[in-house]
């Protein structure tokens, strides 16, 4: 097991009600509020009326409208506002991509450059001082509302990219699994394959970590268990509660505690998503068992059947491959039961851009540094071929 660092100080408030907690968590951090959300979900559950009534308090501002996947020219009209308004705190009220583009807002806010060069900057240091941000997850998929990252894309040069900071890290989170009710089948579907892809793009990996992969294990086999159910049941309780708390869990840092990351199926899916807009967890259960299969090898064998066996109960007794394959085929026959499209022909994506996207995935990301099998250009072009 290697060295490691663990401290998340999110304050997640989990459970039936526990907006009326709010207020409490985040007036230490101001009363001038922007209300960040996306394409009007959470006026159509009712969740904006709820959140005005508790908030009536604070000052509101409002910037809505974020697009999935958001777009840095939506995290420049935040910015204005902030700056303009005197914001001092952000919360983002829906899935992955407010919440995304509220903590791009509160770190671009103090950047004396455009957003997007803060965001290109991000490794070398462009983000320094930040708002507090905190949520109101609507949808169990990225893990934001629990984390420093936030990904931002810019389709007129055709990069989706990811910011770490501990700045970014939310203050505070409501967790309501009733939230989540209303949403639709795909996004269940996809959100569920994102947060299986958080676990295991950690969980491969070569280091000695048993209590670790034990929790990974109990976390892919709690979305199997109750991803389904979900699907089949939107409003039971139980399924929604389990796949919002693995949807925290798997990338709060506990899943890699110990461990490198791998990452290689999200930068690889981060391209599709910047080229063609596409659903990130559509493009994950795609690239994903493609991946698998093309890493597996001699030296990595050992631990697919591991997976196979604790996760999928493939029998022990199959030689290893067999083993290994068997679990991959698992996978795959889990997201197709999910309805998710398992081609990028079914996604109407062809190889035209497959090259350039090989290329940006080695140049702008820790592919080459922390993977568990190191990908160059050519083996990212050969497995996007595997998913057409
Ligand atoms: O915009 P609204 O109207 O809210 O509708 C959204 C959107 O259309 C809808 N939705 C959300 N909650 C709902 C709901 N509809 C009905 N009822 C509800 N309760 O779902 C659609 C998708 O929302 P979005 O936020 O885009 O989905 P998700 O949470 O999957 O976020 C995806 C984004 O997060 C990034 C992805 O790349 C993508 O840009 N990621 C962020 C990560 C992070 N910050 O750590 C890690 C991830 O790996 C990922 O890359
Ligand atoms: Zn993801």
């Amino acid at each position: 097991m290697n060295n490691f660092r663990f401290c998340v100080g999110t304050d997640i408030l989990f459970g039936k009600n526990q907006l009326k907690n709010l207020p409490k968590a985040m007036q230490v951090y101001g009363k001038k509020v922007l209300l960040v959300f996306g394409g009007g979900s959470i006026k159509q559950s009712g969740l904006y009326d709820k959140l005005l009534f508790e908030l009536k308090d604070f000052e509101i501002h409002e910037l809505s409208g974020v697009e999935p996947n958001p777009r840095v020219e939506t995290v420049r009209k935040g910015v204005e506002v902030c700056r303009e308004k005197g914001i001092e705190v952000l919360l983002a009220v829906g899935g992955g991509s407010t919440i995304d583009c509220a903590k791009a807002i509160a770190a671009a806010t103090f950047y004396e450059g455009d957003a997007w060069d803060m965001v290109l900057n991000a490794a070398d240091g462009s983000i320094g001082k930040t708002l507090p941000v905190c949520t109101v997850l609507t949808l169990a998929a990225t893990g934001s509302e629990m984390d420093s990252a936030a990904v931002v894309s810019n389709l007129e040069t055709r990069e989706k990219l990811t910011i770490i900071n501990s700045g970014l890290l939310p203050k505070c989170s409501v967790l309501d699994p009733e939230n989540t009710f209303s949403v639709p089948e795909a996004q269940t579907a996809a959100g569920s394959v994102d947060i299986m892809s958080h676990v295991m793009e950690v969980y491969f990996g070569s280091e000695k970590t048993f209590l670790t992969d034990r929790i990974c294990e109990a976390l892919l086999k709690t979305v199997i268990q109750f991803a389904p159910i979900a699907l089949e049941e939107p409003r039971d309780f139980e399924a929604r509660a389990n796949l919002m708390w693995a949807s925290s869990l798997a990338i709060n840092g506990l899943c890699n505690a110990g461990k490198a990351h791998d990452w290689s199926c999200h930068y690889i899916e981060h391209e599709l998503s910047a080229y063609y807009d596409i659903t990130h967890g559509v493009g994950l259960a795609i690239v994903t068992p493609q991946w698998m299969r093309y890493v597996l090898n001699e030296n990595t064998v050992d631990k697919f059947a591991t997976f196979a066996v604790n996760v999928w109960n493939v029998d022990e007794k199959l030689d290893k491959f067999e083993q290994a394959n068997e679990g991959i085929k698992c996978l795959e026959s889990f997201f197709k039961k999910l309805a998710i499209p398992m081609t990028l022909s079914e996604v109407n994506i062809g190889e035209t851009h497959f090259e350039a996207m090989a290329k940006h995935a080695v140049k702008h990301t820790g592919l080459n540094k922390y993977s568990y099998v190191l990908l160059n250009e050519k083996d990212i072009v050969a497995i996007l071929k595997m998913c057409l």
